[in-house]
C-alpha cells in the first residue's frame, strides 16, 4: 500500500478562451487563454496506488464510475512516475447544486496532483500544470489562483499554465446562474474540435483571441475592471458565434442564458457595471464588482431560485490536504 494524498483544485472560468487543439492527443491548444481561479467552487480528490487492485477505482461524490479519459490519465502519471500499481481514486466536488460547474478543470488539476504524490513523484506547479493538461486543458489553470493563463506552447514541455496574479489587486465577483440544461449535448471537447475543422472564422478566431489575451493581461496590470469586462464578454461571445458557423452548427445557449444576457445589459444600462461570460454549457457568469452584488442578485432573484445563484470571488492554487 502506497500513501493517500489528498489535494483540492478550485475551478477556474476563462476571460479569454481556449477552444481548439493544435494537438488532440497531448491537448495542445490553438491559442493561449487566461482565466479567475473561483473562491466557491472546487474538487477534492484522493489517491492512493494499491498494489493489490487488478484496475483502477474511481468514485466521484461516493459513486463508482468507469471512465476510459480517467484510466488514460492514470496511465500518464504511472509511465511519469515509473510505476504499475493501480489506484483508489475518490473525488467530491463542492459545488452549490447538481449543475454544470463542477467542470474537467478542478477535475483533473486536484487529480494530477494528489496522483503524482500518491505515486512518488514531487512535482513543482508548472510541471503539476502540464500533467494535468493531459487530462484537460483548462486544468492547466486550475493549478494557480487568482489570475492565471495557460501558454500555448508547441510541445509537451512548453505548454503549461503560470501564474498572472495572486493574490488578486482587482475587486472581481463572479456570479454564476445555475441553468437547467440537458447534460452537455456536444462537450468542449468534441465541439471545439467541430470548430476547428469547419468553421471559416476559425483562423479570424485565433488571431482575435491572441489580441484579446493582450488587452486582458493589461488590463489586470492596470487594474482596469471596465476593460476586462468588456474584453472577456467579447471574447465568449467570440467562441460562440464559433459555433454557430460550425457545420455541423450547434448552440450552447438557452433561452434561459439569453434572459440572463438582457439582464445584464439592462442593469448596464441602468449605471451597474457588469458583463457576462459563458462556457460550453447553458449557465452564464457575471463578472462584477463587489459594490454592485446586492444589486445585481436582487435582481436575478426576480426570476431565478437563490439557490441557482453562487456568487464567487478569486480562489486560492492547488493545496495538499
Ligand atoms: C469553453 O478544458 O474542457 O471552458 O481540453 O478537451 O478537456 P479539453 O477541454 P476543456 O475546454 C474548456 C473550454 C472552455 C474555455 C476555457 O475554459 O478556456
Amino acid at each position: 500500500h502506497g500513501k493517500k494524498i489528498t489535494a483540492r483544485a478550485h475551478t477556474n472560468i476563462a476571460l479569454v478562451k481556449y477552444w481548439g487543439k493544435e494537438n488532440e492527443s497531448l491537448i495542445i491548444p490553438k491559442n493561449s487563454s487566461l482565466s479567475l481561479t473561483l473562491d466557491e467552487f472546487y474538487t477534492d480528490t484522493s489517491v492512493v496506488f494499491n498494489g493489490d487492485l487488478h484496475e483502477d477505482e474511481f468514485t466521484i461524490n461516493n459513486h463508482s464510475v468507469n471512465d476510459d479519459r480517467l484510466v488514460d490519465f492514470m496511465n500518464v502519471v504511472r509511465k511519469k512516475a515509473n510505476i504499475s500499481e493501480f489506484a483508489q481514486v475518490q473525488s467530491t466536488n463542492h459545488v452549490p447544486t447538481s449543475a454544470g460547474l463542477a467542470s474537467s478543470a478542478s477535475a483533473y488539476a486536484a487529480l494530477a496532483a494528489a496522483a503524482s504524490k500518491a505515486a512518488g513523484l514531487n512535482l513543482n506547479d508548472k510541471e503539476l500544470s502540464k500533467l494535468a493538461r493531459r487530462g484537460s486543458g483548462s486544468a492547466t489553470r486550475s493549478i494557480f489562483g487568482g489570475f492565471a493563463a495557460w501558454n500555448k506552447g508547441n510541445d509537451d514541455d512548453s505548454s503549461y499554465g503560470y501564474s498572472i496574479q495572486d493574490p488578486v489587486k482587482m475587486d472581481i465577483k463572479m456570479i454564476a446562474i445555475i441553468l437547467n440544461g440537458s447534460p452537455k449535448k456536444i462537450s468542449s471537447r468534441k465541439g471545439m474540435k467541430i470548430s476547428v475543422e469547419t468553421s471559416p472564422y476559425y483562423d479570424s478566431w485565433i488571431k482575435q483571441t491572441n489580441h484579446d489575451f493582450s488587452v486582458v493581461k493589461q488590463a489586470i496590470e492596470d487594474n482596469d475592471f471596465t476593460t476586462l469586462g468588456k474584453t472577456a464578454e467579447l471574447n465568449a461571445m467570440r467562441m460562440h458565434s464559433l459555433t454557430l458557423s460550425s457545420n455541423p452548427s450547434y448552440l450552447y445557449l438557452n433561452e434561459d442564458s439569453l434572459r440572463v444576457i438582457e439582464m445584464v445589459k439592462a442593469l448596464r444600462d441602468n449605471g451597474i457595471e457588469c458583463y457576462y461570460t459563458m462556457d460550453a454549457g447553458p449557465n452564464v457568469k457575471i463578472i462584477c464588482q463587489n459594490k454592485n452584488v446586492k444589486n445585481i442578485v436582487n435582481k436575478l432573484e426576480q426570476y431565478f431560485a437563490s439557490d441557482k445563484i453562487k456568487v464567487s470571488g478569486p480562489g486560492e492554487k492547488i493545496k495538499y490536504l
